[in-house]
């Protein structure tokens, strides 16, 4: 398995993994994955110019020449606190517990302790146990409740 920063070339790839991704997530929220293909289009774009930026990493995992998952992550500074955001992680089904996923948030965080970030931050669904296991087991708790509430599902 090899780990790489993510190309131009990879985002077909990255767009089916991200795919895959939302099909997974429906169980949690069937409402906020409609998403439209103008919302893709935009998400295409931020990935792009993710790949570019130097405060964005996209890093993909590649098994037999094929990619097989991908982390997107990027530093955000808070009033002169850097803080390391994960705002992606997939693996593709078949390819899962081989430790591609725990592979990837380790190269992250690294990329994240380089930047000087002081904390890493993801949000994850709460009944999405077996990633909310991945992220305990790589050092992460939960620290923070985040609470929603759904005030247009046109929009969300
Ligand atoms: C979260 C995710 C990226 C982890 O990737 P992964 O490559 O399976 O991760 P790892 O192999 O490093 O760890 C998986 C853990 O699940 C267990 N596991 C075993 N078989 C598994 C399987 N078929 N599928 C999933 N997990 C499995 C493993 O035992 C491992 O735990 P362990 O190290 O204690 O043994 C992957 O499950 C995924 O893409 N999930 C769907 C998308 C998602 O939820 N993304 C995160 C959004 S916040």
């Amino acid at each position: 398995m090899l780990i790489r920063k993510a190309k131009k070339e990879d985002m077909k790839s990255i767009h089916k993994l991200d795919r895959e991704s939302t099909e997974y997530h429906k169980k949690f929220d069937k409402d906020f994955y409609t998403i439209s293909e103008r919302w893709w289009n935009i998400k295409k774009y931020s990935q792009l110019k993710a790949i570019k930026s130097p405060t964005n990493l996209v890093l993909v995992a590649e098994l037999e020449g094929k990619v097989v998952g991908y982390i997107w992550g990027y530093v955000e500074t808070i009033m002169k606190n850097k803080m390391g955001k994960i705002q992606e992680l997939i693996v593709t089904s078949k390819q899962r517990g081989k430790g591609i996923g725990t592979e990837l948030i380790k190269d992250m965080l690294n990329f994240f302790k380089d930047r000087k970030c002081v904390i890493s931050e993801i949000e994850v669904f709460v009944e999405n146990l077996s990633t909310i296991q991945v992220y305990e087991k790589a050092g992460f708790r939960k620290r923070v409740c985040k609470m929603q509430l759904k005030l247009n599902k046109e929009n969300a």
